[in-house]
């Protein structure tokens, strides 16, 4: 275990903000989480868990602790005919599982290619791309109580998994520290291609049959033609969720936009799609100081460099106002503020 005094964040997070944690420690293995939640954290100020920071956004300093729980590994737990369960550390990063079980090819983590984080922050997130969401490979996670150091176990159900949303955003925010989850994944690939370009893409390959490296292979083409690399602008991917309307509100959208972008769901309700707003709003490119909506994926907010947190936030209620003064739609934030 590390623990910091006065932490500099800005490597600690993809938007590449400055903020300062007045602590900041590296748990490298379970017993390490136990022991620091038993003994040394203090539990009369502020604590949270940070994976790679990729969905956060420090507007101001953190006047207490944070843990970061760098666990490594990938285990083969169990399989039958079909399928295969993997116990991923926490501290692993999300893509190099995907790596990891698409060389072995195990299938149903190709399309969530190139997302980042950490193992540890997907089923809290319950992460999702290219028409596939994390809790359809979902097994367990094994976590650890921070109130008491005492390891318990999560199943799907009792993790009410949502859009972007699960149990650890909700009722039991920052009660847990998540050590590793298990995913089950098919060893007989059922591919979804069907979203957005991923076939066009395939089309451009050359190739007989179609295998999970390929899907891989396609989605991380697509992925770096229109998210820009936290290395170059500083972000943290979608910094809104595609908002949810009523049908009457859709309907009435569609007329005055024959071109809205919407996926019906099961409910009736519809999701519009949050980047073809801002960009139907004249803001793809916006930029404000050192602030801007990334030019391929309006979805996108991009440090240019240098920008503090606040200066972003401020950025992004600018959007938020001007989508919602020419739709009435209300968009709500994906990333996680401080
Ligand atoms: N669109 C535009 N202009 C834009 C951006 C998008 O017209 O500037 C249109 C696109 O043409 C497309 C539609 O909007 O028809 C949706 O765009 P896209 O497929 O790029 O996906 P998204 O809805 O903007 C979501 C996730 C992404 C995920 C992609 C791909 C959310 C909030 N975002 O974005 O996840 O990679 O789908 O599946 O659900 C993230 O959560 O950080 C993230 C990057």
């Amino acid at each position: 275990m590390k623990i910091h005094s006065n932490y500099n964040l800005i490597h600690a997070n993809t938007f590449g903000v400055e903020a300062f944690a007045d602590t900041f420690v590296h748990l490298e293995n379970e017993a390490d989480a136990i022991d620091f939640v038993q003994h040394h954290l203090d539990k009369n100020k502020p604590y949270m868990l940070i994976g790679e920071g990729s969905n956060i956004l420090f507007t101001k300093d953190y006047q207490g602790t944070l843990m970061q729980m760098q666990n490594k590994g990938f285990e083969l737990v169990d399989e039958n005919p079909n399928f295969v369960w993997i116990r991923a550390a926490a501290g692993e990063i999300w893509d190099d599982f995907v790596a990891w079980s698409v060389q072995r090819k195990y299938a149903g983590a190709e399309n969530l290619s190139k997302i980042p984080g950490t193992i540890g922050a997907a089923p809290i997130q319950n992460i999702g791309a290219y028409g596939v969401e994390f809790e359809s490979i979902f097994n367990t996670v094994e976590a650890i109580e921070i109130a008491s150091g005492k390891k318990q176990r999560f199943y799907l159900k009792e993790l009410n998994f949502g859009y972007r949303d699960s149990i650890f955003k909700t009722k039991l925010k920052n009660k847990f520290i998540i050590s590793s989850v298990i995913l089950k994944l098919n060893k007989f690939p059922l591919f979804k291609t069907d979203y957005g370009n991923i076939q066009e893409e395939l089309n451009k390959m050359n190739y007989e049959n179609l295998n999970v490296a390929l899907v891989r292979e396609a989605i991380s083409t697509i992925r770096a033609s229109k998210l820009p690399d936290p290395k170059e602008f500083g972000n943290a991917g979608s910094f809104f969720k595609n908002p949810i309307v009523v049908q009457e509100k859709y309907a009435s959208l569609k007329l005055s936009y024959p071109n809205l972008i919407a996926y019906e769901l099961s409910n009736g309700n519809y999701k519009l799609a949050a980047g073809w707003l801002i960009d139907r709003a004249g803001l793809k490119g916006f930029t404000k100081g050192k602030v801007a909506v990334h030019k391929n994926q309006a979805l996108i907010i991009v440090n240019l460099g240098g920008a503090k947190g606040s200066e972003i936030l401020a950025f992004s209620e600018e959007i938020q106002q001007k989508v919602f003064d020419l739709f009435g739609v209300e968009l709500e934030r994906e990333v996680n503020l401080i």
